[in-house]
């Protein structure tokens, strides 16, 4: 495919998903996206024909004017969009499928401890919210969501939303995922329960010198509450 047939394939995405986008002119004119994959096309091709240097300046250009760093050797399939775009990092060795959205802030980038193949892998359909980093050579699944501000260090299944740091699969297939390890409505309160059992240690303790002159704490289990007539409250 040409160069000029990927940017008009790119062009034809952001006009069917940015509802903000008025004409295919204003579109190349003022989208820094579209703009910082224009020139990563480009240096792309240099990259593969071995002008490495040419590439990497190529690139370093469209950085200092989008603020979107792309390496000239990943790989971007077709009808990509990158929506905004300022701060926006495609590492090496990144692979990006066909019809991927990304946001602002998105870093596709090693987690420093690989060499080789060390950034991540987007399938087709992948959108990336803003400020998500997805880190290391880990595989997002097709048409699964990365949640705004969520790191993901770790393989994602197709059709899931990814959320949180570190990320977690909440909805797969639209249905949502129960965190069965912990409910993150009611963690658990270690300072609080060790009061309830000192609480409930020292009631036994009156109970037994026949000097306990109130209620325990109600935080203890209501089984071994004394009786009405016991209380002294
Ligand atoms: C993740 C996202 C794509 C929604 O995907 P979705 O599959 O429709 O998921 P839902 O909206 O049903 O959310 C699922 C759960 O994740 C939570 N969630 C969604 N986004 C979240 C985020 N970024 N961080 C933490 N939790 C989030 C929701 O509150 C919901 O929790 P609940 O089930 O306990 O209520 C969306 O929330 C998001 O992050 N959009 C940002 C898009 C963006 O970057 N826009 C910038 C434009 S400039």
């Amino acid at each position: 495919m040409t160069i000029r047939e990927q940017k008009k394939l790119d062009l034809d995405k952001i006009m069917e998903s940015d509802p903000a986008a008025v004409s295919r002119g204003v579109v190349k004119r003022t989208y820094t996206g579209y703009k910082a994959l224009c020139a990563y096309r480009r240096a792309h091709r240099y990259w593969q024909r071995g002008l490495h240097k040419l590439a990497l300046h190529l690139s370093f250009k469209a950085k200092t004017k989008t603020g979107i760093d792309i390496h000239p050797a990943a790989q971007i399939g077709a009808r990509v969009f990158i929506d905004h775009g300022v701060g926006v990092v495609i590492g090496e060795t990144a692979e990006i499928g066909n019809d991927v959205v990304l946001y602002q802030g998105v870093t596709l980038g090693g987690t420093g401890k690989e060499s080789g193949k060390r950034h991540p892998t987007l399938e087709d359909g992948v959108m990336v919210s803003s400020g998500a980093k997805v880190l290391g050579p880990v595989r997002i699944g097709a048409h699964s969501k990365i949640g705004a501000g969520s790191v993901v260090l770790k393989d994602v299944p197709p059709y899931s939303t990814v959320v949180g740091v570190p990320g977690r699969i909440v909805k797969q297939c639209g249905k949502r995922v129960e965190d069965t390890e912990l409910d993150q409505v009611r963690l658990p309160d270690p300072v609080m329960e060790e009061f309830a059992r000192l609480n409930k240690r020292i009631y036994d303790l009156e109970v037994a010198a026949g000097i306990h002159s109130c209620r325990y704490s109600l935080t203890v289990d209501d089984d071994n509450l004394p009786s009405d007539g016991e209380d002294n409250q």
